[in-house]
C-alpha cells in the first residue's frame, strides 16, 4: 500500500469524468486503501479517485468520525440549502463558501458490489456533494459564492 501523490488544480486529469466501476476485485481495493491512507496523511475529509489520478467513481470520505467508502455513488434526493465553508486537497491553502443541500440521500455500491444507500445531513452532505463532483471533472471553486469570513 502506498501514499498516492494528489493531483492538483490546474491539472486536465481533474476536469475529466471518472468512468463507472465494473470489477470489484483487488485492484479496487488496493487503490481505496491507498486513498484512504492519502487522504488521512493529508488531513482530508474526502477523497475521489481522480485525485490520486484514478478516473474511476469511487470515493473515500472520514465524517464526524465514520469512514465511507463509495464506489458509483448517486445522489438520489436532496433537502435544503446551507452556506458553509470548503477546501479541497487539490486546491491547497484556499477555501470558500459553496451552498449544499442540507441533507442528501446517497446510493452507492460498497467494495463488493452491493447496493448500499444512505441519508445524512451536514458536513456528510456536503462531502458527498464535493467529492461527487470531482467524478464529473467539477471543482468546488467552481460555486465559490463568497470568500471565508474574516479573510480579504
Ligand atoms: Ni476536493
Amino acid at each position: 500500500m502506498a501514499i498516492r501523490e494528489i493531483v492538483k488544480e490546474g491539472d486536465e486529469l481533474l476536469r475529466k469524468k471518472s468512468k463507472v466501476v465494473k470489477n470489484f476485485d483487488e485492484n479496487l481495493w488496493c487503490i481505496l486503501v491507498d486513498m484512504a491512507e492519502s487522504m488521512y496523511k493529508n488531513r482530508g475529509m474526502g477523497l475521489a479517485g481522480v485525485q490520486v489520478g484514478v478516473l474511476k467513481r469511487i470515493v473515500v470520505m472520514e465524517v464526524n468520525g465514520a469512514f465511507f467508502e463509495m464506489i458509483n455513488p448517486e445522489i438520489v434526493s436532496m433537502r435544503g440549502e446551507v452556506e458553509d465553508e470548503e477546501a479541497c486537497l487539490s486546491v491547497p491553502n484556499r477555501r470558500g463558501v459553496v451552498v449544499r443541500p442540507e441533507e442528501v440521500t446517497v446510493k452507492f455500491q460498497d467494495i463488493f458490489g452491493y447496493d448500499m444507500t444512505i441519508t445524512g445531513e451536514g458536513n456528510f452532505a456536503r462531502c458527498v456533494c464535493h467529492e461527487l463532483d470531482h467524478l464529473d471533472g467539477i471543482l468546488y471553486i467552481d460555486k465559490i459564492i463568497k470568500k471565508p469570513k474574516g479573510k480579504k
